[in-house]
Order: structure tokens, then C-alpha cells, then sequence
């Protein structure tokens, strides 16, 4: 029985709000927009940063904070996914630990890809119960997905981002620049993510990288349409964010591609980039599509010319049906209970399906791998 008497009820709203910015030039001493959301004077900066970004960067980066005399442990950190890992968490928390930092002036600053500010966005909201991050996106796949929303996370016991958390930074800083040094492979799993957005939600972003994609790619996104492309892939992306920041809502656009594609990741993680498999999931379910009369032949013909034209290499040897249906029934918990698997419906325009049947997920593979000569979509 409860007793009416003695029972309290507590309610409390949080406002979240941050801001992501683009501050070209982020290491030249006049632009203070890595040091603007904290205290600048005796200040201190505890600051991870990508190992491959630090040989790219890190004199400039050592220079730039030598300039504002601002007192600075500088930990370097190798990203890629086997990196994802506890053990990774906890050693760059013993370097933090180490370096004393105040608790709300001091925001710790990450500056790497995807994995290294899931890493350290899950750092910044375990040490002392939330300590303030900042964001600085070094890849693609950073700068219009992984640095924009409010996930955490690390790996764990075979399961991607097993561990995480919600926790907004203080703001993230965009500079396309970084973007120069990226290996091409690096800039194509980015574009994957692109690509999603684009047949889920954005047809006018489906045909600026029809359009100008290849040349952008190329350019590694400094011209124009490329600067173009990444801005309304990140409204679009926080188009969808920003209503569910705290996934209430578990029918995401945004999923499209991350539901087959888990455990292939996973599987073969030494082999295919987090995009690729995304784009593997997204190729499969255009398919699972069109057997369902969402798409027509000519809209699944634009979607794989469209990879075909940007040039990416996929290797469909690496489709396993089994896996894939496995990985919906681990979805299915994920998602509470129901499939939510979203699915194109025409390019741009989304539904979510609940009721897909293994044999669908077989035929789509055995045709993808069927066509994929066709598309030179073939091992790398
Ligand atoms: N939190 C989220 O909402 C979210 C969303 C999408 C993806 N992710 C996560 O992102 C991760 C993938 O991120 P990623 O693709 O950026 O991988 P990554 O962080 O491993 O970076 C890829 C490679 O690029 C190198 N690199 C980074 N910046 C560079 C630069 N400017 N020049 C040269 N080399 C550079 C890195 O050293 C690494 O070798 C996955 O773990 C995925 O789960 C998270």
C-alpha cells in the first residue's frame, strides 16, 4: 500500500542549449572562439586531440595556447573504432584526473573525429558528474553527425556504444579546414551519412550531390556546393535532433541505415568504417523498399548511381543475411519492443516499418551482391 502521507514527487527542467558555430581559422591567436566559453585569464585547458590531427595541427594548436597563456595538458589520442574501448575511457580519465581543472569554467576540449568525442563527451559526463566539453569535429563524419547532437559513448563487451551518455557540450566549433588532411576513404564514410539524410529526408540534397558531390569530394568540401552540402546536411540533421535531443521519440529518421548495419560493423570492425556500413544498410533497405513498392525502379536506379558516381567502393561480400535479421531482433529491443525500421518512400519522404520478414532481408542481399558489378559496387 502506499501511504499518501508520505510520498514526495520531484520535478526539475533542465534547459539545454548550444551552440555550433563555424569559426574558420580556429587556431590563429585573434579567434577566441576555443576559448570563449570559459575563463580565459590564469586560465586552464585540458585537451584531447586525434593523434593523426595533432601531426597535422599540433604545433599550431601548442602555439595557440602558448599565445593566450593559457596552462594546457595536451593528451593525444588514437582514434578509429578498436579505440573505443574502457580502457581507452579510462586512461585519458587518469590524465584528466591529474590536471586540475575547474569544475565549470574549464571546459575540456575534444578535437578528433567521431570517436574521439564520443570518447570524451562520455568523459566530460562521468568526471565529477558533468564536467563542461567542447567539440571541435576533425572529419566528416564529425562535422555533420557526431559532434552535433548530444550522444556519448564508448564500446563494450562486443556491442557499439554500449555505454554512453546524453550530454550536451558548451558549443561545437566547425572549421572545414581540417577537413584538407582527411584521407579520401575518411571523407566517403562522411559522405555516407550524407547520403542518408539525403533519400530519408532532404531530396534537394539528394540532388546537390548528384549535382556537385564528386567535385566536393574531391575538393574535400572547401568549394562552394561542398560548404553548401555540409551546412544543410547538419539542418537537416538537427532538424531532426533537436525535438527528440533525449531519443523519447524512438521512430527516428535519422536511424535509416543503423539497423542491419551494427552488427556488420562490428563483425568487421578492421574492415568497414562506420559510413560504410551505414551506406551497406541504407543499399539494402532501398531494395527491401522498392519489393515493397516504396520506391520505384528509376528512384532505387538514382540512389546506386549516385554511389556509383561518387565513387565509393563497398564490399557486399561482407552482406550476411543471418547477422543482419539478428541484428533487427537486437534493434527491436533497442527500439522497445517494435522493429521502427524507417524506410524511403519515394526519395526524401520517410515511414517506419514494423513487420519485416527475414526472407526480404535475404533477397535484398542476394540481389545487392547480384548487381553490385553492375554499380562497381565491389570490394575495395
Ligand atoms: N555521437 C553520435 O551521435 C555519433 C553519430 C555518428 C557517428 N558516431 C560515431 O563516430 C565514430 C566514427 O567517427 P569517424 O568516422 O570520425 O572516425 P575516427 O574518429 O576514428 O576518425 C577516422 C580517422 O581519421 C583520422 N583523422 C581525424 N581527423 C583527421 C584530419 N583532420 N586529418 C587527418 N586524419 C584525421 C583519425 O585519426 C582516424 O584515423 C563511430 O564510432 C560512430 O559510432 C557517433
Amino acid at each position: 500500500m502506499i501511504d499518501p502521507q508520505h510520498r514526495w514527487r520531484v520535478t526539475y527542467q533542465r534547459p539545454i542549449e548550444y551552440e555550433i558555430l563555424n569559426a574558420p581559422g580556429l587556431f590563429q591567436p585573434e579567434n577566441l572562439a576555443l576559448l570563449s566559453a570559459g575563463r580565459i585569464e590564469n586560465g586552464r585547458r585540458f585537451v584531447v586531440v586525434d593523434s593523426n590531427v595533432f601531426r597535422h595541427f599540433g604545433e599550431a594548436l601548442q602555439a595557440y595556447f602558448d599565445y593566450h597563456r593559457i596552462r594546457t595538458k595536451i593528451v593525444t589520442f588514437p582514434s578509429g573504432e578498436e579505440n573505443k574501448t574502457v580502457d581507452a575511457y579510462l586512461s585519458i580519465l587518469y590524465e584528466l584526473d591529474s590536471f586540475p581543472i575547474h569544475r565549470r569554467d574549464e571546459p575540456i576540449i575534444a578535437i578528433g573525429g567521431g570517436v574521439l568525442t564520443d570518447v570524451v563527451g562520455f568523459i566530460a559526463s562521468s568526471y565529477r558528474r558533468s564536467v563542461p566539453h567542447i567539440k571541435v569535429p576533425t572529419t566528416l563524419m564529425g562535422y555533420i553527425d557526431a559532434s552535433v547532437g548530444i550522444k556519448t559513448g564508448i564500446n563494450f563487451n562486443g556491442h557499439k556504444n554500449r555505454l554512453g551518455s546524453f550530454e550536451p557540450p558548451r558549443c561545437v566549433l566547425l572549421d572545414r579546414a581540417f577537413l584538407r588532411t582527411l584521407p579520401r576513404r575518411h571523407i566517403l564514410n562522411g559522405v555516407c551519412e550524407i547520403i542518408k539524410l539525403a533519400v530519408i529526408k532532404d531530396p534537394h540534397l539528394f540532388h546537390l550531390l548528384e549535382v556537385s558531390g564528386l567535385a566536393s569530394i574531391r575538393a574535400h568540401f572547401q568549394d562552394d556546393p561542398g560548404g553548401e552540402m555540409l551546412d544543410r546536411a547538419i539542418s537537416s540533421m538537427l532538424e531532426e535532433l533537436e525535438p527528440n535531443l533525449f531519443e523519447e521519440n524512438l521512430e527516428r529518421k535519422v536511424d535509416f541505415g543503423h539497423t542491419f548495419s551494427y552488427g556488420l560493423e562490428t563483425r568487421h570492425e578492421a574492415h568497414l568504417l562506420h559510413g560504410e556500413a551505414v551506406l551497406l544498410d541504407i543499399l539494402a533497405s532501398t531494395l527491401i523498399a522498392q519489393g515493397r513498392g516504396l520506391l520505384s525502379e528509376c528512384e532505387v536506379e538514382r540512389i546506386f548511381r549516385l554511389v556509383h558516381r561518387l565513387g565509393i567502393q563497398l564490399n557486399t561480400n561482407l552482406l550476411d543475411a543471418a547477422l543482419m535479421w539478428e541484428n533487427l531482433q537486437e534493434r527491436v529491443e533497442h527500439r522497445n519492443g517494435y522493429q521502427r525500421v524507417p524506410m524511403p518512400n519515394g526519395i526524401g519522404n520517410c515511414i517506419f516499418l514494423n513487420d519485416i520478414r527475414r526472407e526480404e532481408i535475404e533477397q535484398a542481399v542476394q540481389h545487392l551482391v547480384q548487381i553490385s558489378p553492375y554499380f562497381s559496387i565491389v570490394p575495395a
